[in-house]
């Protein structure tokens, strides 16, 4: 399984970056609004810091598929590596078809069924982004879903890549990588997360100790 950060932090997917563990980016709106600069200006930030898909999702208030198509023509122009990130919609599926048929690579995002992941897979999504995270939030586990798209893309031998999305947490990777999802997009702050351990920090410390008794600094 890869690695994507989930972020449209600039200082995170620098970071990110530099510890050499992602090999691409997912954004939404939300993440936009949240660092409250302009898009484009953003998208091309990151992608002068990552070499790799960068996805760049349709305005939430764009719902027909001739405003998503216009849109994604205009996503993709940004930068060679982007990627649309289109809702799970019938109007969303028929944007993705024309999108695919122009060479322009897709992710339908907001997956929360099988049914929905393979629909996309069939108009020719590059990528479905099932949301395990916000699954977990009602009550309904989110890895099942993994497993279950996983499962069916297996069996029918089906190329669209599974990006698990709303990663809250260390065991939800761990899940995924087990389920066989392609890409996991991560937070940063569970990145970090995962580098941790108390006996890594344990061990540090002892090391410099021993070291220390015996050479001084
Ligand atoms: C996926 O691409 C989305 O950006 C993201 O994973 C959503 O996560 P959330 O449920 O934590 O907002």
């Amino acid at each position: 399984m890869r690695f994507f950060v989930d972020t449209a932090n600039i200082e995170e997917i620098r970071k990110a970056n530099e510890m050499g563990i992602i090999c691409g980016v997912t954004t939404n709106p939300s993440l936009i609004a949240k660092e409250g600069r302009d898009f484009k200006q953003v998208i091309e930030e990151i992608a002068s810091i990552v070499d790799g898909p960068i996805s760049g999702e349709v305005k939430a208030t764009t719902a027909d598929a001739a405003g998503m198509i216009e849109e994604g023509r205009q996503i993709a122009a940004i930068h060679p590596n982007m990627v649309v990130k289109i809702p799970m919609t019938s109007e969303g599926l028929k944007a993705v078809k024309v999108l695919t048929g122009a060479g322009i690579k897709t992710n339908v995002t907001l997956v929360f069924s099988a049914a929905q992941a393979l629909l996309a897979a069939r108009a020719g999504a590059t990528y479905v982004s099932p949301f395990l995270g916000r699954l977990d939030d009602i009550s309904m586990p989110g890895i099942d879903l993994i497993e279950e798209i996983t499962e069916i893309f297996s069996i029918h031998e089906i190329e669209t890549e599974i990006i698990a999305a709303s990663i809250r947490n260390p065991i939800h990777v761990i899940d995924c990588a087990k389920a066989g999802a392609d890409i996991a997009t991560v937070p940063y702050p569970v990145l970090e997360q995962m580098t941790r351990h108390p006996l890594t920090d344990q061990g540090i410390k002892k090391f410099q100790d021993d070291y220390r008794k015996v050479f001084g600094e």
